[in-house]
This record gives C-alpha cells, structure tokens and sequence, in this order.
C-alpha cells in the first residue's frame, strides 16, 4: 500500500464541528479542499454552519474575499453526521472532538476500519499526545497530533507532533497540507506535554493568575499590561476567554495527572469559574461579560 503523499491529498474528513473543528474545516475548503465536516448532532452541524456563514460574510462585507470565492468553498463543503461514509473517501482526516481519550480511541478505531490504507489520521488534540490512540488502529505510523491553534482561521501556527512510531512520510505530508492551507508548521519531535507553544503560553498564564490571585494588580490591569507592553493581541485572560475557562481547567487536570505536581492543579480562580459554569465567551461571562454576538460588553 502507498504511504501518505500530499500530491494524493483531495478529501479531508475533519471529524467534530466544535469552533476548532469546524474553523479547520473551512480553512481547508478555502484552500480548494473537498471537506467533510461531521458531528454526531445535526444541531452542532446546523450551529457551525450558521457561525461559518457569518464570519465568511465579514470577510466579503469587508472585502477580504470574493462572494465567488466563499460560495465556492460552501460548495465544496460537506456537514454530516455519517462518519463511515466520508472516512471510507477521505485522503486525510483530522480528528477534533472532545478532549476525553476514551472518545478520541473509539473515533479512530472507527475510522481506522473504514478509512483507505494511505490515509493520515491526525488528532487536533493540544492535550492527548497521538501515541495514546494510535495503538487503537492499525496503522500507528500514520498517526501524529495536527494541532491548529484559536481561532483557527486567523492563527497561522500549526503543530506537527510526531509520535515515536510515526513515519517521516506522515510528518512531511501534515506538515505540507498545513503549508497548501495557508499556515505555518512547527514540527515537534517528541511528545511533551503542551508542546511548544501551550507550555509558552502555560508559563505566561500561570504568573497572571499568581499575580492576581494574590491581590498584585486586576486581571483587567494584567491584560492591559501584556498588550500595551509586551505587545501581545491580548492579554491572558482575555485569551483564556477565547479558548474556554473549561479548557484551561481540564488542561490543568490532565498536566497534574500526568506530572503529580500540585503545583500543576488548576488556579483557585479557575476552578471557582468552571464551577459557576463561567466558561468564557461561549457562555457570555468569564473573566469579561460578552453579549449574543461574543462583543464584550464589560
Ligand atoms: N474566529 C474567527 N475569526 C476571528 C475570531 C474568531 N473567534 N475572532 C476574531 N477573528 C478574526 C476576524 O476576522 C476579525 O475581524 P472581523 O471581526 O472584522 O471579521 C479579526 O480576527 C480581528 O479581530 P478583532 O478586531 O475582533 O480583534 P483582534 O485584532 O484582537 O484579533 C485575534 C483577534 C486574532 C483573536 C487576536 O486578538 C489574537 O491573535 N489573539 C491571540 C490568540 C491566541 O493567542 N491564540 C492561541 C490560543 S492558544 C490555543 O489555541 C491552544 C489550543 O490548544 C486551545
């Protein structure tokens, strides 16, 4: 059987329509990929499509792209919730569903039975390094971590983590289909936790919640710091609303698990928030208030 080779690369099936997901899956369709986008709610399916349109239509209002061009990727764009089907024609699939191994295992046990034998099966996971899961397939060399970054479309960086068994094939090819998709790889060569720039951003938003929780400035105050003097687009926790206070907590919990630092537990704060189901823009209230369309009203 072929190994993996970009040239092949036609189909993407991105498997979970969550912002991560469906975000990837129309970054590859704007590149000219045919993408399957699948869930397993049509709901989700309906509220990803919904969420597409409208950021695809800021981007025509504000003359980023053609109406042609954004009609195009639609076109080619599919939303089911059928995952053998499309995983049997897919060159290459991403997997972004939620953060729980036993989930993820399942979904590429599946996936290994009905995909073709030259297709990579790539995990968006920032938290579940791929050698967890590959062992659920038969094909553990074509296994790696694709990791994109919040908010998909705009953030150029892409990890590519490879796992011991994976081949140099499969790096080369996630790598070149995340350079074809209009972003910027970084191959990572061993499986860290965090990879590189979570563990980066780790460290950051670590000393944020060190200086706030212990009465050292506001959190508004530490935003307005890393913005204006390290010249970052936001501050830590203002990005921590972004990528979702029940993020952090299970990234927290997972970083403990595996280390048995207490250190590594999440912050008081953190764990205050997730617990009063305060979980960032995607529940209109985290560290900020933010109205129905995600503006911060606060
Ligand atoms: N989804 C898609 N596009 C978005 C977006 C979102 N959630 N938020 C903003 N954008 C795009 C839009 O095109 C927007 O323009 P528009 O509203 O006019 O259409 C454009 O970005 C600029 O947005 P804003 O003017 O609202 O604000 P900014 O200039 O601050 O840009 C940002 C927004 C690009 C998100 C920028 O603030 C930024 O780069 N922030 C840091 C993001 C970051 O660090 N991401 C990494 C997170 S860690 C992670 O992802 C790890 C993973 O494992 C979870």
């Amino acid at each position: 059987m072929a190994g993996p080779n970009i040239e092949n690369v036609r189909r993407i099936l991105v498997v979970g329509s969550g912002a991560m997901g469906s975000q990837i899956g129309m970054v590859c369709a704007l590149a000219g990929y045919e993408v399957a986008l699948q869930d397993i709610e049509e709901e989700m399916l309906g509220r990803a499509r919904e969420e597409l349109e409208r950021r695809m239509g800021r981007n025509v209002e504000k003359g980023r792209m053609s109406r042609e061009e954004v009609e195009a990727a639609f076109g080619r764009m599919t939303f089911t919730t059928d995952l053998e089907g499309p995983a049997s024609e897919a060159d290459f699939v991403i997997e972004a569903v939620v953060e729980r191994l036993d989930v993820k295992r399942e979904v590429f046990r599946r996936l290994d039975r009905a995909a073709p034998g030259h297709a990579v099966l790539a995990t968006n996971s920032s938290t579940i390094v791929s050698s967890r899961i590959a062992d659920a397939t038969g094909r553990p060399e074509l296994v790696c971590n694709m990791h994109f970054f919040n908010p998909a479309l705009v953030m150029r960086c892409v990890e590519v983590v490879r796992n011991p068994k994976t081949s140099d094939a499969t790096v080369e090819t996630t790598a070149e289909l995340a350079r074809r998709v209009g972003k910027e790889p970084v191959v990572i060569n061993k499986e860290v936790p965090g990879f590189v720039a979570n563990r980066i951003l780790h460290a950051i938003r670590s000393e944020a919640l060190w200086l706030y929780e212990n009465g050292v400035a506001s959190f508004e105050d530490i935003d307005t710091a890393c913005r204006t003097a390290l010249g970052h687009p936001m501050g830590p926790f203002e990005l921590m609303d972004l990528t979702g206070i029940d993020v952090a907590y299970h990234a927290a919990n997972s970083r403990y698990e595996e280390s048995g630092d207490p250190k590594d537990r999440p912050a008081k704060s953190i764990v205050e928030k997730y617990e009063r189901g305060e979980l960032g823009r995607k529940s209109g209230r985290g560290w900020y208030t933010y109205d129905e369309e995600g503006r911060r009203v606060e």
